[in-house]
């Protein structure tokens, strides 16, 4: 194809799909230089107003020349009212009929909808235009955002590839899915967030990349470890990390759901509260509170205050579950504490069904509350 006369121009609303110009080379540079931009994609390092030059006049040329990608820009109208470019998408052709998707907003009009609009707009062109099969998405494991487009336009995920995508020499854990022509292009799969819920004296909140260090603190006390001995011990940065993208895989395959709990004053993690499993209405309650902050009733609060949200209707933005379940090991008495002063009914017991951090079994002693209970 003709760069760029062969390039089709792709409209829908405020959103444009065309043939990048060489006066995108001051906002390509922006963009390749925003820190999520590094943090998520391919770009180089040091990206400068030179290499932009280079790509709008050498590289995305030949690549529609060759046809071994269909690369446009994408034009919309920025936050400070002016029209100019604001991200480039690309299908890179797989093989007949196949082909992976990419994409990039400029950091000025990311979160308004430009990229899954944008998104939309290519996906047609590639199944109605260019009679495409099906179209594969990769990310970098944890790029939340990326994922979000790809699951608002109907995309099927398929897990996680470990060190599948090559980041500057670094090889990455990868998030894959793909959509075929013949899909709906809505939401396959329930996406699940984690609201903030406040008192006077605590925050439930999602997790942030800074609860780490006290996430490594928490799970390093050896009564945590007694009581969860699932956790790595010892428990290092990496570990917590680890966690982190769990949760995060949890919520977006809509499978689980966690929050820090939080100090309201100073927004510092004083433990973890969650959802580790729900299913058919039940939802089990799992906690770890730092060893800083326990014996005062913080996690007896905390539960507290996540149980309405629970069984509140999911019209409500609640999870619509019917009854919830907290397992303790017969010897932790605080665990248990917590469930009777929330008003759980002990059901039952799994006799030596746990083994703790000191190898020893223990039986696992059951609570459960349902909705009506209330
Ligand atoms: C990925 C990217 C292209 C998305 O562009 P965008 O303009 O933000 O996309 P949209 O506004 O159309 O949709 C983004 C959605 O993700 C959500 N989102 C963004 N960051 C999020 C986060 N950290 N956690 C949860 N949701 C997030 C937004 O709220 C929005 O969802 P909503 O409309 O339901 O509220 C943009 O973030 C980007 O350029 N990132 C850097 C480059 C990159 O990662 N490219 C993809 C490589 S695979």
């Amino acid at each position: 194809m003709r760069f760029p006369d062969d390039v089709p121009t792709l409209v829908h609303g405020d959103v444009m799909l065309r043939a990048h110009r060489l006066s995108d080379a001051e906002a390509v540079m922006e963009q390749c230089t925003d820190p999520e931009s590094v943090e998520w994609t391919t770009v180089p390092l040091g990206y400068d107003h030179a290499m932009a030059v280079d790509w709008l006049t050498g590289r995305i040329p030949q690549v529609w020349a060759t046809g071994e990608e269909a690369l446009f820009a994408i034009e919309s109208t920025h936050p400070d009212g002016r029209r100019r470019f604001s991200g480039s998408l690309s299908l890179r052709s797989r093989g007949d009929k196949l082909a992976e998707i990419a994409y990039g907003a400029h950091p000025d009009v990311r979160g308004r909808g430009v990229m899954t609009t944008a998104v939309r707009l290519l996906l047609h062109h590639a199944f109605a235009d260019l009679g495409l099969e099906t179209v594969i998405w990769w990310a970098n494991r944890g790029n939340v955002a990326s994922r979000r487009v790809a699951w608002k336009v109907g995309f099927t995920f398929g897990g996680t590839v470990p060190r599948w995508l090559d980041q500057r020499g670094d090889f990455k854990d990868a998030w894959v899915g793909s959509l075929h022509r013949t899909d709906t292009q809505e939401p396959k799969n329930q996406w699940l967030t984690a609201p903030v819920i406040e008192s006077g004296r605590l925050r439930l909140r999602p997790q942030s990349g800074h609860d780490l260090d006290r996430t490594v603190s928490a799970c390093n006390d050896p009564r945590t470890h007694q009581w969860l001995p699932i956790l790595p011990s010892p428990y290092t940065a990496a570990d917590a990390r680890t966690y982190h993208a769990m949760v995060t895989e949890r919520m977006v395959t809509g499978t689980g759901v966690f929050w820090t709990i939080a100090d309201p004053g100073t927004d510092e993690l004083v433990g973890s509260i969650g959802v580790p499993r729900m299913a058919h209405g039940t939802a089990e309650i799992g906690y770890w509170m730092h060893p800083a902050a326990r014996g005062g009733g913080a996690m007896t609060e905390a539960v507290r205050l996540l149980v309405p949200h629970l069984f509140a209707p999911t019209v409500d933005g609640g999870l619509g579950m019917r009854r919830i379940f907290i397992k303790t090991a017969a010897g932790n008495a605080a665990s248990q504490h917590v469930a009777r002063a929330n008003g759980f009914t002990e059901y039952g017991r799994e006799r030596g069904a746990t083994v703790l951090g000191d190898a020893s079994y223990d039986d696992h002693v059951l609570f459960d509350l349902l909705a009506h209970e209330m």
